[in-house]
């Protein structure tokens, strides 16, 4: 399972690059908003950072909603750096641009994904990554594992090579159980990988040894 973080800010990026385990990076524009980043130079060299901390994907949003306007966008963004992935929302010029990259080798991430409907159109036109958020649907008590569930059964019974990418994932039991139904990639906040780290007995394990260690040592 590929482990991406959702956010622009640097320092989180930068401790998860060092904890040796990221494969990618997922950003919009209300994460960059939060991070006070506005103004299109100024986006773009943010990505441009982060492409330069991480070694794997990037997703960077489009704000155009029509067709030309993301694929100009769209292709403004691909020609930043190698790592990145154009990310485009699940409407209907949205589709017609994902498979205008497609068909010209540029990697594209289909965001805000509701339905295995959706996920299944945006597979058939060619979206590397499509991302069904989770922890939205949760939110107005909906399933969102269940989405997870019936994408990757329909994705399992053909050959798409498109890649479950478990977005709005809120804790660290998402992640468990995206890797239990076998999402290709999850993105949460660092918060959720960190949180994999915990165990009351590995703390009370750790601090035994310790202690015995210093005592037959002293
Ligand atoms: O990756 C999608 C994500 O940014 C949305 O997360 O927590 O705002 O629903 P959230």
């Amino acid at each position: 399972m590929k482990f991406f973080i959702d956010t622009a800010n640097l320092a989180q990026i930068k401790e998860a690059q060092d904890l040796g385990v990221l494969d990618g990076v997922t950003t919009n524009p209300s994460l960059m908003a939060k991070e006070g980043i506005s103004g299109q130079a100024n986006v773009i060299e943010h990505y441009k950072t982060i492409c330069e901390i991480v070694d794997g994907d990037v997703s960077a949003e489009v704000i155009a909603t029509d067709f030309e306007g993301m694929v100009k966008e769209g292709e403004a963004l691909a020609a930043l750096h190698p790592q990145i992935v154009v990310k485009i929302p699940m409407i209907k010029d949205g589709i017609k641009a994902i498979k205008y990259f497609s068909d010209k080798g540029i990697k594209t991430n289909c965001t805000l994904i509701f339905s295995s409907g959706q996920a299944l159109l945006a597979a058939k036109a060619g979206a590397t990554y499509v991302s069904p958020f989770i922890g939205r649907l949760d939110d107005i008590s909906t399933d969102g594992l269940r989405l997870i569930e019936d994408i990757r059964l329909i994705f399992d019974n053909y050959t798409y090579d498109t890649q479950i990418l478990a977005a709005s994932v809120r804790h660290t039991m998402h992640l468990l159980q995206c890797a239990e139904i076998g999402a290709d990639v999850m993105t949460g906040p660092l918060s959720v990988i960190l949180g994999l780290l915990k165990h009351p007995l590995t703390d009370s394990g750790l601090a035994q040894f310790l202690a015995d260690h210093a005592k037959s040592n002293a």
